[in-house]
């Protein structure tokens, strides 16, 4: 059997991994600035991850959500500890497009309507009403267009008001940091003025955190930098550290009701551990501070190198942009100086590796980047 082939993708497969390294199947090793696509938080292969993930495989890997499983409570008092939310609760899924989904579900529920209200640029996932409050209007296949959407340009606070004023929106959902539509952080004061407006007209807010939360950004949510505290809050990639897992944080003013929501897998044994473990290890290693502390270095270094046009983000979410796509780069990157990146469209870099990241690993990555450059421009002379 072929497999269905729908991702573009390297000529290079990864076999192992430690720390913020991966290595291919000629023993080639790469430093690991992409995690995977942000998932990677911990990093590669880290003992006690795999150690808690074997215990609990040996114990018992899986059972369904009709039993008990303190390791659910376990982690939800983990998370509470290092997010800060102690009043939220926890429903566990498997991934961030479930965790969307479970929240637009939610949202719908407690206010009885269904609109979204969703940014230009963001990116909620490849799942039904995920995709359609997606930016994506290119990939809405016709089941995908029942949902009622409306979207509005990021920071443009008279727009959502023009919305909300209808009374008809369920949600706002807005990431915590803009990933695919090119790193682009919200205005704080824009933020506080849409939980004001949410706050008048009774729409959930929804902060989107899969990909810039887990200390991702420096804070454990990138919206705590700001004064935001929404309603929703959702999590997946870091949290599992490559383990399938995703959750949504909940507001003590929604009242569970028994089948509300539901899936088999989420909050299984494996997944569990794994969440623990990463929580753990980012406690005790001090990972926020190295992502808050490494990132900024990490601005300097590239804000330092000619022709690149700007550099932002926050933490060890960065995207550097360009005046010309990256395609050519990135593929140098890859195939000569062994370093992985991501991409947001076609002009930015995107940065996400492990929150482990050194400041001699960023030293490496801004010495190949303005030696490509320098060789391009020598070119274009
Ligand atoms: C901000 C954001 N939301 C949702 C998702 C969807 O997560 P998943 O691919 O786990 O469904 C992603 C994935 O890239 C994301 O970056």
């Amino acid at each position: 059997m072929n497999l269905f082939e729908v991702y573009p993708s390297f000529d290079v497969e990864p076999v192992k991994g430690k720390g913020v390294y991966v290595q291919d199947t000629q023993g080639q090793q790469y430093l690991d600035l992409y995690g995977g696509h942000a998932v990677m938080s911990v990093g590669h292969s880290h003992p006690h991850y795999i150690q808690s993930i074997a215990h609990q495989l040996n114990s018992l890997g899986f059972y369904s959500n009709s039993t008990q499983n303190s390791l659910q409570k376990q982690l939800a008092h983990q998370l509470t500890q290092l997010s800060g939310y102690t009043d939220y609760s926890l429903f566990l899924c498997n991934t961030g497009a479930e965790a969307n989904e479970s929240a637009f579900t939610l949202a719908s529920y407690h206010t009885q309507r269904r609109k979204i209200l969703t940014f230009t640029r963001g990116f909620h996932g490849r799942t039904s009403a995920a995709i359609a409050v997606t930016d994506m209007p290119q990939k809405l296949a016709p089941v995908n267009t029942v949902h009622e959407v409306v979207r509005v340009p990021l920071n443009d606070i008279e727009s959502v008001a023009q919305h909300l004023k209808s009374g008809e929106v369920a949600a706002v959902i807005v990431e915590g940091i803009q990933g695919y539509g090119g790193i682009h952080v919200p205005n704080p004061q824009f933020l506080t003025q849409l939980q004001q407006l949410c706050h008048d007209t009774q729409t959930v807010l929804i902060a989107d955190e899969i990909q810039s939360g887990y200390g991702r950004s420096g804070k454990f949510f990138a919206h705590q930098y700001t004064h935001l505290r929404p309603d929703i809050i959702t999590v997946a990639k870091g949290m599992g550290n490559g383990f399938p897992i995703g959750g949504v944080l909940i507001s003590p003013q929604f009242t569970p009701r028994k089948g509300m929501l539901g899936t088999t897998f989420g909050g299984n044994h494996l997944a569990c551990a794994a969440g623990i473990a990463v929580l753990e290890i980012i406690e005790k290693e001090g990972l926020i501070q190295n992502a808050a502390e490494v990132g900024n270095y990490m601005q300097q270094r590239l804000r330092a190198i000619e022709g690149i046009k700007e550099v932002r983000g926050k933490g060890l979410m960065i995207g550097v942009e360009f005046d010309f796509p990256v395609a050519e780069l990135r593929k140098q990157l890859v195939y000569k100086h062994h370093i992985f990146t991501g991409v947001s469209g076609t002009h930015v870099l995107r940065i996400l590796p492990p929150l482990k990241l050194a400041k001699t690993d960023v030293d490496l990555f801004a010495t190949a980047l303005q030696q490509i450059l320098n060789n391009m421009m020598a070119v274009c002379v």
